[in-house]
């Protein structure tokens, strides 16, 4: 029987064997006392790319996103965004339930800031009962939005309204990395227009685990305290800090391929390839269990995100054979 074709996350990939390789021959420490060296290489090495000037290694981008909207807003303040964004949808209102975070949003079809709807929303200092607006966060590329890219420039307006009002930005840039591969855009173009930002290596990069945040160094130093506080201080973290780095060097041109191969299961499903940015799919159906079921049958796994849509995800773990053997069936669906 031929094998499951599995395109409901690009967070299932296993470990390659040269990254399992390279997380045996791992150099380590023990990070809470700041002296794993493989986890330090990649702090300084993501800093950088970002242009930013330190990093901290979180276990989960949950993590890293909860520590950097923590940095720019204080409990009793809001933070404004897209209303299906990662952080207001999926993370179990962790920002609110550990933070006391509250939020607004904007609505926009394919999950890009909209300048004109944040100058509304955006109150700092409304008097003695309205929250306070602390920042504003966008993800790139967003996920629920079907990995669509918000065009640079557009984060950039952003940038420059922000710093007119003194207003944060966050960005969750979990798959920064897609939308850097798919436009060309350096990813410090992405760093300059954050202050603070979340980056996973475990989805599109194939790392099995790890994700950092990126910043000043201030609030990476008031990130690790609170990583700690919450759980998240970890020890011989290098061997998995080594898959990062193995990810960073060998994964990342890669993406472009995981792209093609989104545009042409897009194609199957009757959704136009050239409203695919990058690596996720979108595909609107009338029953999205039933179609999942249905999939499932013939050894293609997909994911239902809301009653009415599928969204199936490309990665490094489904080579172009699987990617037509999944068109297949989803064509014929
Ligand atoms: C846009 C975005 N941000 C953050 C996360 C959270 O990452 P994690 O699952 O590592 O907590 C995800 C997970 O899929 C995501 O898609």
């Amino acid at each position: 029987m031929a094998e499951i074709v599995d395109l409901r996350s690009d967070t299932l990939t296993r470990p390659t064997e040269a990254m399992r390789r390279a997380m045996a021959s791992a150099d380590v420490g023990d990070d809470v006392y700041g002296e794993d060296p493989t986890v330090l290489a990649l702090e300084e090495r993501v800093a950088d790319l970002f242009g930013h000037a330190a990093a901290l290694f979180t276990p989960t981008g949950s993590m890293a996103n909860v520590l950097a909207v923590r940095s720019v807003v204080a409990p009793g303040q809001e933070v404004l965004c897209e209303s299906s964004a990662h952080i207001v949808r999926a993370e179990l209102g962790a920002h609110a339930v550990t933070q006391g975070v509250t939020t607004r949003t904007w609505t926009h079809p394919r999950g890009h800031v909209d300048l004109e709807a944040v100058r509304s929303l955006h109150a700092p200092d409304m008097g003695p009962f309205f929250v306070p607006t602390a920042a504003v966060s966008v993800e790139n590329t967003h996920n629920f939005a079907g990995g669509t890219v918000t065009p640079v420039a557009d984060l950039q307006a952003l940038r420059s309204w922000a710093d007119e009002v003194g207003c944060k930005v966050h960005l969750d840039g979990a798959r920064i990395w897609n939308a850097h591969v798919a436009t060309g855009t350096e990813l410090a173009a992405y760093g300059g227009i954050a202050d603070v930002l979340a980056v996973c290596l475990s989805k599109g990069l194939g790392a099995p685990v790890g994700s950092l945040l990126v910043g000043s160094t201030e609030a990476i130093a008031e990130a690790r305290v609170w990583r700690k506080r919450m759980g998240g201080g970890m020890r011989q973290v290098g061997i998995l800090a080594a898959a990062g780095l193995h990810a960073l060097d060998h994964h990342v041109e890669r993406l472009a391929k995981d792209h093609d191969h989104a545009r042409l299961l897009a194609e199957a499903c009757g959704v136009d390839p050239a409203q695919v940015e990058t690596n996720i799919v979108v595909v609107p159906r009338d029953d999205a269990a039933s179609f999942v079921a249905a999939a499932a049958q013939e050894g293609v796994r997909v994911s239902a995100v809301g009653p009415r849509t599928v969204r199936l995800v490309t990665h490094l773990d489904v080579g172009p054979e699987a990617v037509r053997r999944a068109a297949a069936v989803l064509a014929r669906l």
